[in-house]
């Protein structure tokens, strides 16, 4: 039996199944996890969904595109888990699953929900918890105090979330979902993987 903390944008939920502009996606993406970072490090509390609405504004302004914000956001909130995530409910048989996010509580819950998968997961930890964005030690090191183990993995399809939790001590799977190479600085991952499914036959 292992602990398996799951990621969740990019991880678990599948931000291109939204279905809009790429590049809009692209510059969003970035501009929100950018806005993730500054917050962290300038000690200034914004969360996700607050992030999200700001940096899509920024986004449509960067790329000078004229859409309707409430809509694009209405899409973002109705977005749908990657095919392979319902192995999530195989691996819960034998591990104990939580959601170690920087999403609000309030739209983790009603995505997986939404997506059939919330009765999967023991428990959701997120930025809110220590008002901290990934990859803060503090939200690694919440996550640890709260289970009362430090013996867990993280599961991530992004490469800079692996670096923060190795480097605040945790275990971390790889999902090699987006075909990025792994952080450079970083520790390698303890396991890498191409989908959710090849967890069931690793050795943890
Ligand atoms: C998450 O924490 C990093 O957005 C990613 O869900």
């Amino acid at each position: 039996m292992a602990i398996l903390a799951f990621d969740i944008y990019g991880t678990v939920l599948d931000l291109s199944s939204i279905g809009i502009d790429r590049s809009l996606l692209k510059e969003w993406r970035s501009a929100q996890l950018e806005m993730t970072w500054r917050s962290s490090l300038m000690g200034l509390w914004f969360d996700f969904d607050e992030i999200t609405r700001i940096s899509l504004r920024y986004a449509m302004n960067k790329i000078g595109l004229a859409a309707d914000e409430e809509e694009i956001l209405r899409k973002w909130y109705g977005m749908a888990a990657y095919e392979d995530s319902k192995y999530i409910c195989v691996l819960g048989e034998k591990h104990s699953i939580y959601a170690l996010t920087n999403g609000t509580r309030r739209s983790i819950e009603e995505a997986l929900e939404r997506n059939g998968l919330l009765r999967c997961f023991k428990g959701i930890y997120t930025a809110e918890n220590v008002k901290k964005y990934k990859p803060s030690v503090e939200i690694y090191g919440g996550f640890l105090s709260w289970i009362g183990s430090v013996d867990a993995y993280l599961v991530s399809a992004n490469p800079f979330d692996i670096y923060g939790a190795k480097n605040a001590g945790m275990r971390a799977i790889y999902i090699n979902r987006h075909g990025l190479p792994i952080d450079p600085l970083a520790p390698p991952p303890d396991h890498i993987v191409t989908s959710i499914a090849d967890i069931i036959n690793l050795s943890i």
